[in-house]
Parts: C-alpha cells; sequence; structure tokens
C-alpha cells in the first residue's frame, strides 16, 4: 500500500510544539540496571495498594454499576462536596464550594483548559525562569509569546514580576508553582507569597497556582497557597497524582464561578467528564481518612532519599554548583554558580556520557520558556530509586562532570 504523507496539512500550531525531552529520555529509563533520576515518578512500591482494594469493595456497595454511567463535567457530587475540606488542609488553605471547582483529567488538562480559556496567538503569558515543561507545552499550542519572571533560591522575585507587569500590561496570565517548584523543588517563603498576592490585586492580574506537591513535605511548616492570600484573583489547581497514584488522572482546579463555569464548557468538547469510577476512588479515599497515613508513609520512605541525593551531590559533584535542599516535592535542581562560568561544560555531552554508564537525568534547558536564558542545570528526581541507586548514580554524573572540566 503506497504511503501518503498528510503533514503539509498539519495546523500552523504545531511548530510551536515540541515532544518533551524528559519523554525521549525516560525511554531509557526501562533499560536493565538504569538508574533514572530524570522522571517525576513516585515510587510504584508506595502506592497504596491495599487501600485502593479497600475502596474498590466501598464503590460496588456503594454505587452498584451506576457509576459507568457518563457523568457530570463539573465533576461526580461526592468528590465535589468533599473536596472543601481537602483544599481547605494547612498545606492550600484554599476556600472553595462544590460550585467553584471543575475536576479535571490531573492537572495537566486543567493547564490546558487554562490555555485554551485565555491565549490568543501572540498572547504574553508570565512564567516562572525556569518553569515546568509540561505546562509549556499544553499553552505551546496556543502559540502564545512568554515573558520570564526571574527566580532566586525563594523562586521567584516579587520585584521582577512588578516590573514584568508595568512593562508588559497586556499579560494574560502568570502562571507559578509556588511550593516544591517543578523543575527546581524551590519553595517561595510566606513573606513573598504576600507581596505576589499584593501586587496581582494592585494590577488587578490572574495568576495561575499549579500545586501537585505542597501535601510531600519532608521539613518545616505549611505555608499557606497564594490563592489562600488572593483567591478573587488566582486559579488554584491541585491533584491526586502524588498522594493518591498518578493513573488515576483526578485532578482539578478552584476558579471564580464564572471561570469554573468556562472551564466546564471547555472540557465538554474535549472528554465529557472525567472517569465517575476514578473520581469515587478519591472520594472514598478522602471520606476514609487514608490520606494522612498514606502521607506519613511515604515521606517516611522520600525524606532520607532527597537528603541521600543532597548529600551525594555535595560529595561528589565539584564546588560549581548551587544545589536545592528541598523541603518536599520530587526534585533537585543544580545549576552552576555564575561567577563559575569560566568552566565551559556542555550539558548535552554531559547527558550522553552518563546515560552511556546507565544513569539518566533531565538537562535544565527545556524549562526555560526562552532556552537562550537557560543556565547550564539538571533537574534530579530522587523519589523512584533506592539510596543506594542515588548515591551510586550521582557518583557518576560527579565523576563525567570531573572527567569534562579537565
Ligand atoms: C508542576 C506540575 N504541574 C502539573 C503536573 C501534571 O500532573 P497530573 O496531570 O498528573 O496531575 C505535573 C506533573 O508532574 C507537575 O509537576
Amino acid at each position: 500500500m503506497a504511503i501518503i504523507s498528510f503533514s503539509n496539512m498539519t495546523a500552523k500550531r504545531l511548530k510551536s510544539m515540541s515532544g518533551s525531552a524528559i519523554r525521549n529520555l525516560l525511554k531509557q529509563a526501562g533499560k536493565k540496571n538504569f538508574i533514572a533520576l530524570s522522571g517525576g515518578y513516585p515510587d510504584p512500591a508506595c502506592f497504596p495498594v491495599s487501600i485502593i482494594e479497600e475502596l474498590r469493595r466501598k464503590i460496588k456497595t456503594k454505587y452498584g454499576n451506576d457509576i459507568f454511567q457518563y457523568g457530570k463535567t463539573e465533576g461526580l457530587t461526592d468528590l465535589l462536596d468533599i473536596l472543601p475540606s481537602f483544599l481547605k488542609r494547612s498545606n492550600r488553605r484554599v476556600v472553595a464550594t462544590p460550585d467553584t471547582i471543575a475536576i479535571t483529567c490531573g492537572s495537566q488538562q486543567a493547564l490546558t483548559i487554562i490555555a485554551l480559556m485565555f491565549i490568543n496567538p501572540g498572547d504574553l503569558i508570565a512564567v516562572e525562569s525556569p518553569t515546568y515543561l509540561g505546562a509549556l507545552q499544553a499553552f505551546n499550542a496556543f502559540q502564545p509569546r512568554y515573558v520570564e519572571i526571574l527566580t532566586d533560591k525563594d523562586g521567584m522575585i516579587p520585584g521582577s514580576l512588578e516590573n514584568i507587569i508595568k512593562k508588559y500590561p497586556a499579560i494574560k496570565f502568570i502562571y507559578a508553582i509556588p511550593t516544591f517548584q517543578n523543575p527546581t523543588g524551590r519553595v517561595i517563603p510566606l513573606r513573598r507569597r504576600i507581596e505576589i498576592a499584593k501586587i496581582i490585586v494592585k494590577y488587578n492580574k490572574l495568576l495561575v497556582e499549579d500545586d501537585p506537591y505542597s501535601e510531600v513535605r519532608y521539613e518545616g511548616d505549611h505555608l499557606p497557597s497564594i490563592c489562600s492570600l488572593a483567591p478573587a484573583n488566582t486559579i488554584h489547581l491541585f491533584t491526586f497524582s502524588k498522594t493518591l497514584v498518578p493513573d488515576v488522572r483526578v485532578g482539578g482546579m478552584v476558579a471564580s464561578e464564572e471561570i469554573k463555569n468556562t472551564a466546564v464548557l471547555i472540557k465538554q468538547g474535549l472528554d465529557l467528564f472525567t472517569s465517575n469510577y476514578n473520581q469515587a476512588l478519591v472520594s472514598e479515599y478522602l471520606r476514609g481518612d487514608y490520606l494522612e497515613g498514606h502521607l506519613k508513609k511515604i515521606i517516611k520512605i522520600y525524606r532520607p532519599r532527597k537528603t541521600c541525593m543532597f548529600e551525594s551531590i555535595k560529595k561528589y559533584f565539584p564546588d560549581i554548583f548551587e544545589v536545592t535542599n528541598s523541603q518536599g516535592g520530587m526534585f533537585v535542581w543544580v545549576s552552576q554558580l555564575t561567577d563559575a562560568k569560566k568552566y565551559k561544560l556542555n550539558i548535552e555531552e554531559l547527558v550522553e556520557k552518563t546515560l552511556a554508564k546507565n544513569v539518566g537525568f533531565v538537562p535544565g534547558f527545556p524549562f526555560y520558556a526562552n532556552q537562550k536564558n537557560a543556565l547550564f542545570s539538571m533537574r534530579l528526581n530522587f523519589t523512584n530509586q533506592s539510596e543506594e541507586s542515588i548515591e551510586k548514580g550521582i557518583e557518576i554524573i560527579g565523576s563525567a562532570i570531573h572527567k569534562l572540566l579537565k
């Protein structure tokens, strides 16, 4: 059969979409004895399988076969009713009612819905530098222009945000991950959160607060979300990918009723509704008070892995990097100190050298909206490897860096 290509007919928007550098790297991760420090994956050994079995029995008794019917686009009523108490926990302090929540297929779908709602080609949106690659992918399909907000070890710098808003008053929204950011693992401290909240209120700007990680805190006290400080100016995203299992694909947004209703309209056209069964799993998970116990369990496993990664980097990497000692989440970010720029390092060369030794990490540049601003940097995940593998992996990357420096 002749092969016909339709590539000359595809939409212009495809030009601004590129595959994820991470997904490409993850293809390697299935290899035997491969130490993957690349993905943002929880450890499957941490999946609460016996809890899920219990939840399944509860769903069968409570809903019978009705659960397999088409569902409401807004979300399953039982889940919408229990979510306000989850959102009120001290790591978010978000005030919501069932009418201000829209359920989505993971928070990733919420990002696409927000992009569909707000971005016309050429529109300006402001993002942290660096930011979550998956958000850039979701937004890119709608051809925005990006303005990058400067960050330091405490995340987004409020002064930079204010300057950007003054310089580009037309920006449609600001996208931020204030707690245990992907890729840097950084947390915006309370004082900055208050400043950021004041700025978005003062200039009447919309901030999309993406928060998949705040429940997973290893050290320090929980901080209020920006949504709790400036609710009318924020769309707040949540997900159960990290606190139950990613496969459940249940996340959502808290927003004004107006934005929520528009999100529901958009979601109708995308996929009608999120799996009722999976929403019932989350609803019963929250109703049965399983969350607290599960969090304790995973925090106990992940905390020493984070410490091991941080200590190993200090031990095996040359002294020319800044490293985040993340208080939660899944990532450690390593970036070359500006006063160590005389050491010319090529990140692609490093990726190749470590892949050849069966270790994977993600280079930092895809996380920058404007990649020319990228520093020599890497994102390292510590949740899905044992401490022994983490130390070995970091030793291998460290030794490859030392060789490149020679
Ligand atoms: C910052 C951030 N936002 C959104 C997502 C998407 O997660 P999900 O669609 O599984 O909720 C991720 C995934 O790792 C993430 O790190």
